[in-house]
């Protein structure tokens, strides 16, 4: 949350600065400022509002200055104001201050400002007082400052420093909040995030937790908390800057949407070696670790929950193992039965969520071995766990995840295929089905990208709509939440998701004449009953909109409800079936059920989009919201 960009060099600091900060808008987008290093000593500029905002009080600036900070806020202590903006000074105005992160002690440290220093505040944060605690240590070195001051301080925090008196330097200090130092030629840089730097540099130093880095114009010095200097090795960033851009696109969030069959394409083509065998680079679980586990929980927030929650089914579908799925906020304060038998796989596309963070340590100390699924290289939770599995989606910009979301499930199925194939527990016909209608996926995700003008006409018909239910069975209620939860960050609607056979508990009370409901029927084992539940909504005057898989007439075969072939038979769903009970339905191409989500979210993430664009939302932007939440 909130992103920091700092540069020392030979002059520019403030285009360098306000260019890094439009790049991190996307961590939080409510306030921005900026302290320029000035003949006259620290220039502090802020205010609610936008970089663009940020950029019209600065206009007057010279922009020669050699060093400065910027920040761009996501509001958590104090509402997004001028006053609350970061960068924040002490007193004197001597030193300024910017910061991620939430130091939960603030109040006990400014009560002992005011007694000892006389401290005066001019904000609701946090932040400033920090600023002040700084200042009330500085005796000329703002090194010796920041040490101290971190030693007082409790939470977690990304801090920036600059001091008036020294001009030729910026403090960074670190803990649970991800900071970075680019190394340019004949200038430096700090970031909370690569995509701030990648226009200007591309080696990079991470600033590991309780870590202070000083900032030169000739170098970076990285000194571990008792004040060793520590020899890092330099970090070279692989991807693009173009990749962080939107390449003609109107937003992040569509490109990201059309770039999910090559995300897939390469998250699957990396992991199959030989003979379709998979490759699991990173992860070093043996058969004897598999048997040696007897619990697996999946942990995560926001969309990789949902991720998690079909890894969940996959896991226990193939390989047979128990899977328990929990938000990390949850989680983590809960005592879960975790320990040495334990696999505790976590995903995060920024592998900084604080909330999934926290919870892998909590796993960690009680024993679990854990494994993540993350997208951000080098990123906090990657560099914390034993096995980590990239899903290599390249960087992901649009605050509500599309492409993360896709590559996390790819990056499930490699993993429970996996995992049955260690353990035995899947024969080779079963494998290469599946492993085959993986493969299928990219191109049949580009034949749902392909009808986005019929989604759009669809948009266009219930955009204003400020109600709408998803409903789904088995992998398709997971799918569910997720096209709710795409909805609702960028359109604002009310939506609202849940398994179909639950609705009858409850929540059809809701159901009135005119409802909007997305019924997903992908699954063909649970065809038959997700039309009853089409039929109660419809009875009630819910208007349906049914999502279906699109199968060849002729392929109306009978299957048994079991993968092992026992039970009741079901048949495979007829194409057009659905159409005569929803009012409209949206068809992909044919798959095997297990693979379907990685299809049925496809046509959610653009009407979520399309729907957002013709209500004249910021759709990259959501309001109120931000990609990486580095606080509790
Ligand atoms: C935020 C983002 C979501 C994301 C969630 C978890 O809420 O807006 O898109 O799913 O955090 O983020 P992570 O980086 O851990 O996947």
């Amino acid at each position: 949350m909130c992103g920091i960009v700092g540069y020392i060099g030979s002059g520019g600091a403030k285009d360098v600065i306000i260019d890094g900060l439009r790049r991190l808008e996307y961590r939080g987008y409510d306030s921005a400022g900026i302290a320029l290093m000035t003949d006259g000593g620290l220039t502090v500029r802020k205010t609610i509002g936008r970089i663009d905002s940020l950029e019209a009080i600065i206009k007057d600036l010279d922009g020669s200055s050699h060093m400065g900070i910027g920040h761009t806020r996501w509001a958590t202590h104090g509402a997004p104001s001028d006053a609350n903006a970061h960068p924040h000074t002490n007193g004197d105005g001597s030193i300024a201050i910017v910061h991620n992160g939430i130091i939960e002690n603030y109040l006990e440290l400014k009560e002992w400002l005011i007694s000892e220093h006389g401290a005066v505040f001019r904000s609701e944060t946090d932040t400033e007082v920090a600023a002040h605690l700084i200042g009330a240590f500085y005796k000329g070195d703002l090194l010796d400052a920041v040490y101290e001051a971190a030693a007082k301080m409790r939470g977690a925090y990304a801090i920036g420093a600059m001091a008036a008196s020294e001009p030729d330097r910026i403090v960074a200090v670190r803990k649970d909040a991800p900071l970075i130092a680019g190394i340019g030629d004949d200038c430096n840089f700090l970031a909370s995030d690569i995509p701030a730097l990648l226009k200007y540099v591309r080696t990079i130093y991470l600033i590991e937790n309780n870590e202070t880095a000083l900032i030169t114009r000739s170098g970076v010095t990285i000194y571990d908390g008792n004040r060793r200097e520590v020899k890092r090795d330099v970090f070279h960033v692989n991807w693009d800057a173009d990749a962080a851009e939107k390449e003609g696109y109107d937003h992040f969030m569509l490109k990201e949407i059309h770039e999910q069959p090559k995300g897939v394409f390469e998250t699957l083509d990396r992991r199959l070696g030989k003979g379709d065998e998979i490759k699991l680079d990173g992860i070093s679980l043996t058969r004897e670790d598999l048997l040696a586990i007897d619990r697996v929980y999946i942990v995560a927030c926001g969309t990789a929950y949902h991720a998690g929650l079909v890894g969940k089914r996959l896991i226990e579908g193939f390989a047979g193992l128990p899977v328990e799925t929990d938000i990390a906020s949850e989680f983590r304060y809960r005592d879960p039965c975790v320990n040495e038998k334990t696999l505790f796989i976590c995903i995060s596309q920024s592998g900084e969520t604080l909330d999934t963070l926290e919870a892998l340590r909590e796993a960690k100390r009680k024993g679990a071995r854990v494994l993540s699924v993350v997208n951000v290289v080098g990123s906090s939770v990657a560099r914390e766990s034993d096995d980590v599995f990239y899903t290599w989606a390249g960087p992901e910009i649009a605050v509500a995840s599309t492409k993360a979301y896709t590559t996390q499930l790819l990056c499930m199925y490699l993993i429970a295929l996996y995992m049955a194939r260690r353990l035995g527990r899947m024969g080779d016909e079963e494998y290469g089905r599946v492993v085959a209608e993986l493969k299928g996926i990219p191109d049949k995700m580009r034949a749902v990208l392909e009808s986005e003008g019929e989604i759009r006409d669809l948009a266009k018909s219930i955009y204003k709509n400020e109600s709408v239910f998803f409903i789904g069975r088995g992998m398709d209620a997971h799918v569910a939440l997720e096209g709710s939860l795409k909805l609702k960050e960028v359109s604002y609607i009310n939506s609202f998701a849940i398994a179909a056979g639950e609705l009858k508990h409850g929540t059809i009370a809701l159901i009135e004449q005119g409802s909007l409901v997305f019924a997903l029927a992908t699954q063909d084992r649970l065809f038959d009953k997700m039309l009853s539940n089409i039929q109660e909504v419809k009875a009630r005057g819910a208007k349906v909109i049914g999502l279906a898989k699109q199968a060849a007439e002729d392929d109306v075969k009978l299957f048994r409800r079991s993968r092992h072939g026992k039970g009741e038979p079901y048949r495979k769903q007829e194409s057009g079936y659905l159409d005569r009970s929803a009012d409209e339905t949206i068809y992909v191409p044919d798959c095997a059920d297990e693979v379907a989500p990685l299809l049925a979210v496809l046509p959610l993430q653009l009407l979520a989009y399309h729907i957002a664009k013709l209500r004249g939302c910021d759709i990259d932007k959501p309001k109120n919201l931000a990609k990486s939440v580095t606080v509790e």
